[in-house]
């Protein structure tokens, strides 16, 4: 039998190159080794109270994308967090497992108090539970997800066990943390400073769905530098981030190219940021092409749905009603 993995991201939308690096790639990927369960969390965005009809266009978007990228629902689940009932009454049941002293301490909730302190809601304080429950429904080993999120893992952890020693069985798994390669991959930002969110702006992302015209006018706008002057000069921070801009789409002999005229001190950064426009152009324009003929097909979307909902709640059913048994909850 194969591992289980799960990992779910927010609809927030149209999805961007670190997105699809960082997190969407290893989906990919995964869905060949593992049983993977993939969705889109709705029920963890409406702590934001985001309007109902964007809520729907995003979840949709949301979708269109990572099918655009390769999840394949012949070889996943993929599915809508809130077409699952089941993850809901767990929720409720796993909050009875969770210490209000060890909700508050939790980094992403005192995060969340700080940037939004007129909407501390419970749902936040709660996040880690309805988090916790996503994984342990499916009895995932495996959740490939960022840095960020290691904490919420070893919550996941924590609560699981803390229900197997309660009713004294050993029924939940632990989960950890997964990703290919050492260390998640961070893409930079645009603009040299930290990495690339939505949050930062309109021009500090490449989004899937960028059209060549758009991508070359960001990246152009990239900050460079005046060059180095002599050899064996330390590359400027700026200089730096277009490095590693590079690094992400272009061909190893491209990079290296450009590695010798820094060295060589007749590096032309205007050149260089075209040539990484050009690459990520070549890189994205499948993908942009895939998203265009899936948002033309409502009917397969709606059938995708369909069919994800309807195999994660079957694997979410029989944790429920394993669980009702175990807590001496009577079973439907
Ligand atoms: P954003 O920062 O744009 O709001 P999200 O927080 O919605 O992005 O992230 C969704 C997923 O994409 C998460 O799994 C996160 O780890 C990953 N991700 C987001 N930005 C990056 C980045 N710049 N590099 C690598 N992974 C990223
Ligand atoms: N909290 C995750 C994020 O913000 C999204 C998420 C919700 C998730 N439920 C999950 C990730 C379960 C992995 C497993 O990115």
């Amino acid at each position: 039998m194969r591992e289980i993995a799960v990992s779910g991201v927010r609809p927030t939308g149209k999805q961007h190159l670190g997105n699809y690096l960082g997190a969407v790639v290893n989906f990919v990927r995964m869905q060949e080794e593992y049983d993977g369960y993939f969705f889109i969390a709705d029920l963890h965005s409406l702590t934001t109270h985001p309007r109902a009809a964007d809520l729907q266009a995003n979840v949709r978007q949301t979708l269109i994308e990572y099918l655009a990228c390769g999840l394949d629902p012949a070889k996943c689940t993929l599915f809508v967090q809130s077409h699952v009932p089941q993850i809901s009454e767990l929720y409720l049941i796993f909050n009875m497992f969770a210490y209000d002293g060890e909700l508050h301490k939790v980094p992403t909730f005192k995060d969340k108090v700080r940037s939004q302190p007129d909407n501390v809601n419970a749902g936040l304080l709660t996040y880690p539970v309805l988090m916790a429950v996503d994984i342990l429904i499916h009895h995932a080993t495996k959740v490939p997800v960022g840095k960020d999120q290691m904490q919420h893992i070893e919550m996941t952890r924590n609560f699981g066990n803390r229900f197997n020693h309660t009713y004294g069985v050993e029924y939940f798994k632990e989960p950890t943390g997964f990703n290919y390669g050492d260390a998640p991959l961070s893409v930079p930002s645009l603009d040299g400073e930290g990495k690339m969110s939505k949050s930062k702006g309109e021009n500090t992302v490449i989004y899937l769905m960028d059209e060549p015209d758009v991508i070359r006018k960001k990246v152009m706008k990239a900050p460079s530098d005046s060059g180095p002057t002599e050899p064996g000069q330390a590359k400027t921070e700026a200089v730096q981030n277009l490095f590693d801009l590079m690094k992400l789409a272009s061909k190893p002999e491209v990079i290296a190219q450009y590695d010798k005229a820094y060295d060589e001190c007749t590096i032309r950064y205007g050149d260089m940021k075209k040539q990484i426009a050009e690459d990520m152009t070549i890189f994205l324009t499948p993908i942009r092409e895939r998203i265009r003929e899936i948002s033309a097909d409502q009917s397969y979307l709606t059938r995708v749905m369909e069919e994800g909902g309807e195999k994660a709640r079957a694997s979410a059913q029989k944790t429920v009603r394993d669980v009702r048994e175990i807590i001496g909850l009577k079973s439907r």
